[in-house]
């Protein structure tokens, strides 16, 4: 139990390590009961310090020490002091030998941080801190070794044993067990150690890269999953490839190893040579995943797979530069699956999920830069600003040097910093460095947090020609962060004519033939641009691709945005165009009598959108999809969440109403024909042809639940079974509802990962996720509080997406989430820290509601002994 408050870490506080480890030897006692860990370190002084002969510290975590020795003499009593975090040796010479022996229960251990027992194999998680939950270690990015790792185990049960770099050695034990021992020959730190035992089928493939090296690629799995790893291997071999073309970035181990385990705290993780991945995010068969997990899939395995050299080969200096890798490595994947599939289509995605989450946490009181100044848990510092606004910054840099400039940039980066731990500030230095521009200004994206508004004005003058675009810029006040200074962004737009035309965007200063298409850096402010030669008051096309992660501020009218829905040569911006209108018109509804009209221009909007099949449907397949509740509590001050559920849910009625037999026809164009694959064209169809399903359903259309039932039972792929599934159970239809779950239950309930989407389909359904019901799937005999993905499944779909069930105006929701954040507190902290989100927004909504939130808040900050992990979320809260 925690009885002294946590601590805060602050970036300024950062020193050089005293004592530096070259290599590790480790050898691993695997038993039922428990592990015994023997570890020799090779430790010198760190040249670079000032500290001198300081004692050594080792941090270490739940360890029972065993013994101590130095050159090989054991320590007496008094030579050591183990103080549970830490282990100090008060007097060592320049350069020795350390050597500790630590027992550890994995089969305990339900914080799934270190060694850790998932469906009967052993797996480790050590990033951030999970190193110190095995053994005593200097337990910081910075220190960086060579790891020699022996694994000694039952040999029936665990034939398979696993660890970071190439197997050299194996062999037989007494007892029934055997060894096998793992060299790694790069250098890393310790959050990259991992370490795998269990009885696992191999999936073997091989991949040659650019420069003829031949690799060895290994996929481990339970034998039940053997029939889902083909889009998994075909995702990495494309990784590797890509890597290969965009940066130069060739793989450097001889063999390179993915795991699969059920019981994961997050993702995936780049593990040198040995990435584990929650299953979720790997296994993946046609007929148990939907097209939206085969992406996902794909994108993960590329992330794990590029930290290899973001991440890995240069890693970083402390946990404050989190977003050197992450922020990169979020930006490449996002290129690679731009690359591979409609980049439209992704950046309309990534968009959506920064300006829904990422804007709220923003705006939030766990609201902190992309390289955050302090932290007391870094655990609670794996967010979207780090990851995805960290990505849109080195976006940013990419779209303001140009793919060629920032190339050279990223080459020389990997050149100079191969093999070291660096900060954000040298990736942005060796960026410079190449390009010869100037980020002073720019690095203030690392240090200011909250997200900047730009309010833009025009005027026409007619007279002259001249259109006049003044935009100002300001960034709100963050917990600790006012007065803040404007930044560099870069502001990517056009200036249509009123026949849909792109115009020429002609600064004073441009000779020769002007642009339709440019980049506008602003530095100041407010700042008026002019643009020469106009005919007539253009319509702006504004931020187009979303070129910095900001809100803009227009005053566009309905006709304008139709307008721009239709005639925006930028796909994303037309997008966005209608977006904004769909908003506008929900927005206006809320809170009037239920008779009120729709603006009908919504609806010829929405016509024309399924009905023309010369449109890309890719494109149209994202328009037709309504701004989510989260997005538009997003944008509201004062939030009245059922008023907003009951005003989207009547334009989805009436344009649903309006459009009915253009759904069905919609419906039936799109019906799959062929072999399933998941390609953007038939990721379009299936995405229109259930969303016209689920929208005739939500008008009781006999019709619809006639498709929707045939649909269910016929379809040959999960995207379609799901699809079917989620609009039944989202209708009146109560009995067909009880049944599709049901026979759907039993034809998958062997299937940890369909039985999850199981879960949140109904906790995220306002109608089959009310409360009682959602208390009844947590005594489910397929729910597990040990798993994170069946909490995510219940619990977090119910919070994060069921929006209107978790505000009811009785506070039900809010006390049954503190509920089970403090239940989840004592067995697993990171994931409890996580589930608290949705009450930290407490200020975001009506007074109804924050007041009960609020008080929700103050329950869990009651409990005693709570975890550093939620004590930090809930106090930043109340703050
Ligand atoms: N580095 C991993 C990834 O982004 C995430 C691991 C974070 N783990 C944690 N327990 N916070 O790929
Ligand atoms: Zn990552």
């Amino acid at each position: 139990m925690r009885t002294n408050q946590p601590q805060t870490i602050y970036l300024r506080d950062y020193r050089v390590p005293a004592y530096l480890v070259d290599t590790v030897d480790l050898r691993f006692e695997l038993f039922e009961d428990g592990a015994r860990v023997h570890s020799t370190l090779a430790v010198r002084r760190n040249p670079e310090s000032d500290a001198g002969a300081a004692p050594l510290e080792l941090d270490g975590d739940s360890l029972v020490l065993e013994s101590v020795a130095l050159n090989g003499q054991a320590l007496a009593e008094g030579a050591f002091e183990d103080r549970g975090d830490k282990l100090i040796v008060a007097s060592v010479p320049e350069q020795f030998d350390l050597t500790v022996v630590t027992w550890i229960e994995p089969q305990n251990n339900t914080r799934l941080e270190g060694l850790y027992k998932s469906s009967g194999m052993f797996c480790t998680q050590c990033e951030a801190e999970g190193f110190r939950c095995i053994t005593f270690f200097p337990d910081r990015p910075d220190v960086m070794s060579r790891f020699r790792t022996r694994i000694e185990a039952d040999r029936s049960a665990y034939p398979v044993l696993l660890s970071n770099g190439n197997d050299v050695e194996r062999g037989e034990l007494a007892d029934g067990r055997h060894f096998v021992t793992w060299e790694d020959p790069f250098p890393k730190p310790c959050y990259l150690f991992a370490l795998v035992a269990g009885d696992l089928v191999e999936k073997r493939d091989a991949y040659t890269t650019g420069s003829g090296r031949e690799i060895d690629l290994r996929m481990y799995v339970e034998p039940r999953n053997a029939e889902k790893c083909d889009h998994a291997m075909d995702s990495l071999k494309r990784s590797m490839r890509w890597d290969e073309e965009v940066y130069g970035r060739e793989y450097d181990l001889d063999i390179f190893m993915i795991v699969a385990v059920d019981d994961f705290n997050m993702g995936a993780m780049e593990n040198k040579g040995l990435n584990i991945f929650n299953s979720s995010c790997v296994l993946a068969s046609q007929d148990t995943a939907t097209d939206l997990a085969f992406q996902r899939i794909e994108a993960i395995v590329a992330h794990e797979y590029f930290h290899n050299w973001s991440g890995n080969r240069v890693t970083c200096r402390d946990w404050f530069q989190l977003s050197l890798k992450e922020g990169f490595t979020v930006f490449r994947d996002s290129q690679f699956s731009s690359d591979m599939g409609s980049p439209t289509v992704k950046r309309i995605e990534d968009a959506t999920l920064l300006r829904t989450a990422q804007f709220a946490e923003d705006g939030g009181p766990m609201a902190h830069p992309v390289r955050p100044a302090s932290y007391m848990e870094i655990s609670n510092f794996y967010t979207l600003t780090i990851y995805e606004k960290g990505a849109e910054v080195v976006r940013m840099i990419h779209t303001l040097l140009g793919p060629e400039l920032f190339r050279k940039g990223s080459d020389l980066y990997f050149q100079r910093h191969d093999g070291q731990a660096v900060t954000t500030d040298d990736f942005v230095k060796a960026m410079e460095d190449a390009s010869g521009r100037d980020l002073s200004q720019f690095r203030l994206w690392y240090e200011q947090a909250g997200t900047p508004v730009l309010n833009v004005s025009d005027d026409f003058d007619a007279d002259q020609g001249v259109y006049r675009l003044t935009i100002a810029q300001a960034i709100p006040d963050t917990p600790g962060q006012t007065g803040k200074k404007p930044q560099h962004i870069p502001f990517a737009l056009g200036l249509l004519g009123s026949k849909g035309e792109s115009l020429p965007l002609r600064l004073a200063a441009d000779q020769g033939d002007a642009p339709t298409d440019r980049v506008l850096e602003l530095t100041q402010a407010e700042e008026t641009f002019e643009f020469h030669g106009l005919a007539e008051r253009p319509v702006p096309s504004l931020l187009r691709q979303f070129s910095a992660p900001v809100r803009v501020h227009y005053p566009w009218t309905r006709e304008q945005l139709l307008f721009l829905m239709s005639h925006d040569p930028d796909g994303f911006n037309r997008w966005d165009a209608g977006q904004r209108l769909a908003v506008d018109v929900i927005q206006s509804l809320i809170g009037t009598p239920k008779d009120t009209a729709v603006d009908s221009r919504l609806v010829t909007a929405y016509r024309h959108l399924i009905s023309d099949s010369s449109l890309d449907q890719a494109l149209v397949a994202k328009m037709l999809q309504l701004p989510s509740e989260a997005y538009l509590i997003e944008l509201s001050d004062s939030a009245d969440v059922p008023a907003i559920h009951d005003a989207r849910e009547r334009v989805l009625k009436h344009l649903a109403i309006a459009l009915r037999n253009e759904l069905v026809a919609c419906y039936r164009r799109n019906l799959e024909s062929g072999a399933y694959a998941v390609t953007p064209d038939q990721i379009a169809r299936r995405s229109l042809s259930n969303t016209a399903l689920a929208w005739l359903l939500q008008i009781n259309d006999e019709e619809g639940r006639e498709l929707a039932l045939r649909q269910f039972r016929s379809a040959d792929n999960m995207t379609d079974r799901l699809g079917a599934l989620r609009a039944l159970v989202n209708s009146d239809y109560e009995d067909d509802r009880a049944q599709v779950l049901e026979a759907f239950y039993e034809r998958f309930r062997d299937d940890p990962q369909v039985v999850e989407q199981w879960f949140s389909v109904q906790a995220a359904s306002d109608r089959a996720g009310q409360l009682p019901q959602i208390r009844a799937l947590l005594e489910h005999s397929a729910f597990d509080w040990k798993n994170p993905n069946k909490v995510r499944s219940v619990i977090g779909a119910f919070a994060g997406q069921n929006l209107a069930a978790f505000h009811h105006p009785d506070g039900s929701g809010y006390d049954f989430l503190a509920e089970q954040v403090c239940r989840l507190d004592d067995s697993n902290p990171q994931i409890a820290a996580r589930l608290v989100t949705p009450l930290t927004r407490w200020k975001k909504f009506a007074p109804a509601y924050s007041e009960r939130m609020k008080a929700a808040l103050e329950r869990i900050r009651d409990k005693t002994g709570l975890s550093r992990d939620v004590y930090e979320v809930v106090h930043k809260s109340l703050a």
